[in-house]
């Protein structure tokens, strides 16, 4: 029987077609979601610019933090946490809450629990994560933080359904990336999201945008809800 062209070459493109495969950046993976070059994931050897001094003046994550309204009591799960460096600062805001601290990364998720139990933070739980799930209790999250990470997952459609699955009804995704619409932000462009981008991949899983606060230096504070 002579097998169509198409699964051949496509053993690898998801089963509904989502994604395409053509060189592209050479920072990106040479596959494509909606129009969109999926980034190289930043190893963890870049720990070190994760953590950074001048971080804070040129991210103004205090801005970002006020943006998120914490409330003691509050349910967040920072997806691709990386070292940690607002997971920390969330669960200290939280009070009574937790911290769901999520990577995919074993090298990562070492530095987390090297810094939780350095600080003997008792609301964080650090989870490892897969390329398709975040490996999340269902209905039971107030607040997703994604910081530069959406646009390096490899599977993006079955993150944003997972994370939607672990959102409760009212839960907020707050996707925070640098500004592709914006030459001076000095970062590389697979490494940047315009608004239009993310509001279209978003709206295709279900989010609406509430708002995006256009209040930080260099990255877009979107807020979004499910439909
Ligand atoms: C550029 S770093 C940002 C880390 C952190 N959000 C910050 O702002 O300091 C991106 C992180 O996302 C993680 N990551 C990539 N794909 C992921 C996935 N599918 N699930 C969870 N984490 C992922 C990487 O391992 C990396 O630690």
């Amino acid at each position: 029987m002579m097998v169509p062209l198409v699964e051949c070459v496509a053993q690898d493109i998801t089963s509904n077609g989502a994604y395409t495969f053509k060189k592209g950046d050479p920072n990106g993976i040479g596959k494509w979601y909606k129009g969109r070059e999926i980034a190289r994931v930043m190893g963890f050897q870049g720990m070190d610019w994760l953590d950074r001094p001048e971080r804070e003046k040129e991210e103004n994550t205090s801005i970002l933090l006020q943006n998120m309204d914490v409330k003691t009591g509050d349910i967040i799960a920072d997806i691709g946490a990386g070292s940690g460096y607002h997971v920390f600062k969330l669960a200290s805001l939280a009070g009574k809450g937790l911290i769901y601290a999520v990577d995919i990364q074993d090298e990562m998720l070492a530095e987390l629990r090297k810094n939780k139990a350095n600080g003997e933070v008792t609301n964080v739980e650090i989870i490892k994560g897969s390329e398709k799930s975040v490996n999340l209790p269902e209905n039971s999250i107030d607040k997703v933080l994604m910081v530069d990470v959406y646009h390096e997952f490899n599977y993006p459609m079955e993150m944003i359904a997972s994370i939607k699955k672990a959102l409760k009804p009212d839960g907020k995704i707050y996707l925070i990336e640098y500004r592709g619409e914006d030459d001076s932000v000095p970062i590389k462009k697979v490494h940047k999201m315009t608004e239009e981008q993310a509001v279209k991949e978003m709206q295709a899983a279900g989010m609406k945008l509430e708002r995006n606060i256009e209040n930080l230096p260099w990255q877009h504070c979107m807020v979004f809800v499910k439909n």
